[in-house]
């Protein structure tokens, strides 16, 4: 076993729309995950959190396209390797991927167990009619579920019941990472706790070894991962333990994400519901500079000349932001107005990096999926 479970390193992927435009939906994301770690990935709608969960399955095809990076799953770099070796070696044992909505694309004319027959089969794992019973049923009791379910058509299973049915399925393989995306959005709060509750037994009985979970609910994320990650325009912004990230978050657009929390959980602070205002940029054509410049109230006029890289806070948290850690950590979202003018000769403590020449619209380095 390799020290981390999974390893991502600047990656890049787009789509490339039938009017030949590219969409640079993961932009530069980085990270690593260990042996039981749960990482959430918070960031509102369009910023590409479901993007960067399906490219990391190293499993592309058009519209979305590799451009460059690499994706390490325990020690093996998958990036680039034969479609039909990654869907027969890694996709369901390596990395699995629950897409959002999942539940509702099922058959309603299909039994259960027909699709846990598939992904066997899918798997060159072919069981007798009784072998099936006895796995699936295993399986169904030890994800705490009723074997009924398996005779069950989906149309006949509730929103809660089905949702669960479907992460059986897809972690049937015991994958070593599980990405679950909006897995309880659309769902009523105890059919939400059940699903998060399985969540967390799949990893606690060493079922799958590290999760990443996607949802714009924030106070969700703080209750289930310990590490979050904030998503912003096709990049991280923010990623580091889920108390500080929520209750001290550095990055000017984590601030204002954390104070828009609408259903504050015991603890979260709720005084000060604040919405982000403006929209973020056309991921068509982002800008080299600070994505969030056109929306933050900190913006210093370096800002709109240099690209703003990857920093690391002194307690190691990841924040893409000019302004020194020490100002960071100072500013609430709610001063920002005054902060600017109060602030605004505010020393930026990063050297001046150029515009990169090469945004990664795949003109050049390692490409694929068609
Ligand atoms: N098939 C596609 N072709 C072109 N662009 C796409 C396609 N799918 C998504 N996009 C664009 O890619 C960007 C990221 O989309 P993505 O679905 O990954 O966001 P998301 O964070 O998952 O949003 P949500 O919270 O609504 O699920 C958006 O700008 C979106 O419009
Ligand atoms: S780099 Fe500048 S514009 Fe971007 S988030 Fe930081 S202060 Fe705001
Ligand atoms: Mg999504």
């Amino acid at each position: 076993m390799a020290e981390y479970i999974l390893e991502v390193k600047d990656l890049k992927t787009r789509y490339v729309t039938r009017f030949r435009e590219n969409v640079y939906a993961v932009d530069g994301v980085s990270f690593k995950l260990k042996e039981g770690e749960t990482l959430g990935i918070a960031g509102e709608s369009g910023c590409g959190k479901s993007t960067l969960a399906m490219s990391l399955m190293g499993y592309y095809f058009p519209p979305l396209h590799y451009t460059s990076g690499s994706i390490i799953i325990d020690g093996r770099d998958i990036t680039g390797e034969d479609p039909e070796v990654l869907r027969r070696t890694v996709l369901g044992t390596e990395i699995a991927y629950i897409p959002q909505a999942a539940m509702n694309a099922l058959n309603p004319t299909r039994k259960i167990i027909k699709y846990i027959n598939d992904v066997l089969v899918a798997h060159n794992i072919r069981l007798s009619r009784t072998e099936l019973r006895e796995m699936a049923e295993e399986r169904m009791r030890l994800v705490n579920l009723p074997v009924e379910v398996l005779d069950r058509y989906p149309v006949e299973l509730s929103g809660g019941m089905k949702q669960r049915t479907v992460i059986a399925i897809s972690s049937l393989l015991s994958p070593k990472i599980l990405i679950a995306d909006e897995p309880s959005s659309a769902l009523d709060v105890s059919s939400q706790k059940l699903v998060i509750k399985m969540l967390l037994d799949l990893i606690d009985k060493g079922l799958v070894k590290s999760m990443i979970f996607i949802t714009h609910e924030l106070p969700l994320l703080y209750n289930v991962t310990k590490k979050i990650a904030v998503m912003y325009a096709g990049q991280f912004v923010e990623m580091g333990p889920a108390h500080e990230s929520v209750f001290e978050p550095l990055h000017p657009y984590a601030k204002g994400l954390m104070g828009s929390i609408i259903v504050p959980s015991e603890g979260i602070r709720d005084e000060h519901l604040v919405a982000v205002p403006g929209t973020p940029p056309n991921l068509k054509s982002p800008p080299q500079h600070c994505r969030f410049a056109a929306r933050c109230k900190f913006r210093q006029p370096l800002c709109d000349s240099v690209v703003v890289p990857e920093r690391f806070s002194s307690d190691g948290r990841l924040f893409r932001c000019l302004l020194p850690e020490a100002v960071l950590r100072e500013l609430k979202y709610e001063d920002q107005i005054k902060s600017k003018q109060e602030d605004a000769e505010v020393e930026l403590d990063v050297n001046i990096i150029p515009f990169a020449e090469d945004n990664g619209d795949g003109d050049s380095g390692k490409e694929s999926g068609g």
